[in-house]
């Protein structure tokens, strides 16, 4: 039912843990299971992500989900983080099953959180 890429980040997951001094922090629930996922940023001068890690409290999906789009994104500007979408975290995996589709929304949301969360850090630091 899962793909290998999925058992693989799933019994491997990359990227777990905390980021002391954080850049970044985003948070969001499924509403459809109530599952959490925790992500952290690190950013660099240059707008680069430098780390980044994650705690998810659910499931099989929900885990090699958040494990990918850590790999995805390490080294990537905040602009092209912010273009990657749940569906691309999902093909990266080479799909999920149907039903376990509204697992990789979280993905890309906490990543998304995290950048605003940075942003608004910014922004108020600078004013
Ligand atoms: Fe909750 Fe997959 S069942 S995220």
């Amino acid at each position: 039912m899962y793909s290998q890429k999925v058992m693989d980040h799933f019994m491997n997951p990359r990227n777990v843990g905390k980021i002391d001094l954080a850049s970044g922090v985003g948070e969001v629930g499924n509403p459809v299971c109530g599952d959490i996922m925790h992500i952290e940023i690190k950013v660099n001068d240059e707008d680069i992500i430098e780390d980044i890690k994650f705690n998810t409290f659910g499931c099989a999906a929900a885990i090699a989900t958040s494990s990918m789009v850590t790999e995805m994104v390490k080294g990537k500007t905040l602009e092209e983080a912010e273009r990657i979408t749940n569906r691309a975290v999902a093909e990266a995996l080479d799909g999920l099953p149907e039903v376990k589709m509204h697992c990789s929304n979280l993905a890309a949301d906490a990543l998304h959180e995290a950048i605003k969360d940075y942003m608004a850090k910014r922004e108020t630091a600078s004013a």
